[in-house]
């Protein structure tokens, strides 16, 4: 290991021993931050870790929402964001204001929110969902139509494995959305052995030329537990590092080379540590907003 890295994990560990603080990491995450988080997972588990947790700091390496959404579960503990430019462009896809005004022309739908979303704008919804509940939430609510925001691919996905109407927002994660199905066809050329497995941000068609798609959670589990030894991974870059860490007899293959997240690889673990000896950026969310926010998001938790 370089000096300077090994400086940097040692200097972290002492800040959270003093801090108090526990380290959480997206999937996406580039791999030195990940290998030096507590906890590493996909937006499910991190918000349930969130809630969950006892530390008194929780540095959230991810991108702005799910800061957010430790802020909103989790509003007596100090929520850090090492890089506060680290955002997600399909949750500013859509706004509190312009939600508010899509209501009104479906006064009788359930608003369902993926989490890649504001807070202010889980405020506006009745239900938050996540690539890995996002149909078990839906088919548990009593309502026949719903307003699915913002992600249309998610969205459509559910509207293929649900009886309900699902009025679909056009927003979209601009990495997933990049693949097409022509993507598939030519890895499977490629890889003429090999299974696909996607992530449900992808559009509809490629989810169709795909074998599976799961949440990235949901990859890690197929991927541990199938038999296939040779896996095309259709989604952000940053799962190949766990898959192959926890999988080192198997062979993965990203699906496309635009499949990266700019926002997702701005921290590092110097930020990690700049951010726990400052103590800064903090993310917090008005109390107004928070609380129902934070009824959207355990009404989600409450499903299982
Ligand atoms: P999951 O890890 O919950 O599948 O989320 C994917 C994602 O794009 C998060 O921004
Ligand atoms: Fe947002 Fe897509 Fe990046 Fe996830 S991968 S943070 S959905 S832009």
């Amino acid at each position: 290991m370089q000096e300077q890295k090994r400086q940097l994990l040692e200097r972290l560990h002492e800040l959270k021993k003093q801090r108090n603080a526990i380290i959480l990491a997206h999937n996406y995450q580039i791999g030195e931050v990940q290998d030096a988080a507590d906890y590493v997972g996909d937006s499910f588990g991190l918000s349930r870790v969130a809630a969950d947790t006892d530390a008194d700091v929780i540095v959230f390496c991810g991108v702005h929402f799910m800061a957010e959404g430790a802020a909103i579960l989790a509003p007596e503990k100090t929520v850090l964001l090492p890089e506060i430019l680290a955002g997600c462009p399909m949750a500013e896809m859509i706004t509190a204001e312009a939600l508010r005004e899509k209501k009104k022309e479906h006064p009788g739908a359930t608003v369902v929110a993926y989490v890649n979303t504001s807070a202010a704008v889980k405020a506006e919804s009745d239900i938050c969902v996540t690539s890995s509940n996002a149909v078990a939430v839906v088919n548990s609510l009593a309502a026949a139509e719903i307003l699915f925001v913002p992600d249309m691919n998610l969205g459509s996905f559910v509207a293929d494995r649900t009886d309900k109407k699902v009025i679909l927002w056009e927003g979209y994660c601009i990495t997933h959305h990049r693949v097409r199905a022509a993507d598939v066809a030519q890895a499977r050329e490629k890889h003429p052995d090999a299974v696909v497995v996607v992530h449900p941000e992808c559009r509809p068609e490629v989810v169709k030329a795909a074998d599976y798609a799961f949440s990235t959670g949901g990859i890690l589990d197929f991927a541990r537990n199938s038999r296939e030894n040779k896996l095309i991974i259709g989604t952000e870059m940053g799962l190949i590092h766990r898959l192959q860490k926890e999988n080192p007899e198997k062979e993965f293959y990203l699906l496309h080379q635009g499949l990266v997240c700019p926002n997702m690889k701005y921290t590092n673990l110097e930020k990690v540590v700049t951010a726990l000896e400052k103590m800064q950026p903090v993310i917090t969310v008005s109390t107004s907003v928070r609380e129902r926010a934070r009824h959207a998001l355990e009404r989600m938790l409450a499903v299982r």
